[in-house]
């Protein structure tokens, strides 16, 4: 046992300790490169100039925003860098510039292998944009709140993100992401609002996180292999959803995702897999979805391979993705549709290893939910209702 006084004497040399490292580590402040932080001035300039002084270093760096409303206009923070331990420590709120952001992202890492941005909140100000896409104009494409690309072994931890143009977050042909502990809001009318697409990406993590939004919680769209999502909360919004895949004839793959301890509150779909019904060599392989609890969800488990906005150009609604190996356990919770497992697969391609364990999902809390399958092959085990259609 050690008693309280060599404790308290660990922990003040593990302080020191942290201290020394801190100190040793350059440390990069916005407000020194002359960030103003009165929520109006464009501080895109001296955020650049901190981050490429931190990138320099050849020595783990720190790049500082200390508290306060930083206006940052459309920033791209690139490497490759000199060191492989950059840290990007938020105190305060960066918002973006008030109308649109004229670029596809507001706030990018590119190239950076090595980089950890702590806390923090990002406010897209996407009201304007969103006003303007409901009123049916001609509206520019808007821009992601923060994108990840091209970028290895990076940490994002306690971040919130509100009210992005369209995306909320990107992790794009990057490998070795984790999020961890962030928020993302937005109205749950707020259009194409994702909280994070995932995207040919590869080791990618998202745990414990909240995401209210107007569409999907978490995408993953091609290229995308071993991601583990867990301890979610997701809704309003549109669920945790595999897809669209598809949509061009390039080969597209999706493997080893695990979707675990999930809370979904009433949102459009729960655990869903999407792909276009037109031909494609790609495939969906390994995915574990376990543990979900549902409330009050449209289509709790979803598998729908028709998917062809204006029925143009899907000849014979026939998806050329072959979906396999997909496993759901322990999914529990009332839909407020009849249907609360849903497998719509492809004629010439059916689902196959559909493998489900313990579902107990209702229609409305109370009344009997039904299960629907085409072109499904897989086993049921454990408790099942609604009753298999396997
Ligand atoms: C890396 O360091 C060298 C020498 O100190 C410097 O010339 C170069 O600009 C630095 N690279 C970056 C990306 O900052
Ligand atoms: C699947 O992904 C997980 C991370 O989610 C990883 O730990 C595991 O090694 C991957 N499995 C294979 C076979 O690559």
């Amino acid at each position: 046992m050690y008693s309280s006084s060599m404790m308290a004497r660990a922990v003040c040399l593990l302080l020191i300790a942290l201290r020394l490292s801190l100190l040793a580590a350059a440390s990069y402040n916005v407000v020194d490169y002359g960030a103003v932080a009165d929520g109006r001035t464009d501080s895109a300039k001296a955020f650049l100039a901190a981050w490429s002084a931190a990138c320099a270093a050849n020595k783990p760096a720190s790049m500082y925003v200390p508290a306060g409303r930083f206006m940052v206009g459309q920033a791209t923070f690139q490497g490759p860098c000199n060191n492989s331990a950059i840290r990007v420590f938020i105190a305060g709120t960066l918002v973006a510039p008030s109308g649109y952001t004229a670029a596809a992202n507001w706030l990018r890492f590119k190239y950076v292998n090595g980089l950890s941005v702590l806390g923090g909140i990002i406010d897209g100000r996407g009201q304007t944009f969103w006003a303007c896409k409901e009123a049916g104009r001609s509206c520019p494409q808007g821009a992601t709140s923060l994108a990840i690309a091209l970028s290895t072994n990076v940490v994002i931890r306690g971040l919130a993100s509100h009210n992005s143009e369209v995306f909320h977050l990107s992790i794009f042909a990057s490998s070795g992401v984790k999020i961890q502990g962030a928020k993302i809001i937005a109205p749950g009318d707020s259009p194409n609002t994702d909280g994070i697409h995932i995207q040919k990406s590869t080791d990618v993590s998202v745990v414990s996180t909240v995401i209210k939004t107007g569409d999907d919680c978490i995408s993953m769209g091609e290229g995308t292999s071993n991601v583990w999502i867990e301890k979610i909360h997701c809704g309003p919004g549109h669920g945790i959803s595999i897809g669209s895949l598809g949509a061009t004839p390039s080969e597209t793959r999706v493997q080893n995702i695990t979707v675990t301890a999930v809370t979904f509150s009433g949102t459009q779909n729960g655990l869903r897999i999407k792909t276009w019904g037109k031909p494609n060599g790609g495939f969906v392989e390994g995915v574990t979805f376990s543990h979900a609890v549902m409330q009050n969800v449209g289509y709790p488990i979803v598998v729908d391979q028709n998917y062809c906005p204006g029925n143009v150009d899907c000849p014979g609604q026939s998806s050329g993705i072959r979906i396999s190996k997909v496993s759901y356990m322990d999914i529990q919770g009332s839909s407020a549709t009849p249907v609360a497992v849903k497998f719509d697969c492809s004629p010439t391609n059916p689902c196959r290893g559909l493998d489900l364990r313990d579902i107990k999902l209702t229609y409305l809390g109370n009344k009997q939910a039904e299960a629907y399958c085409k072109n499904a092959q897989g086993s049921a085990a454990g408790t099942m209702n609604p009753p298999s259609c396997i």
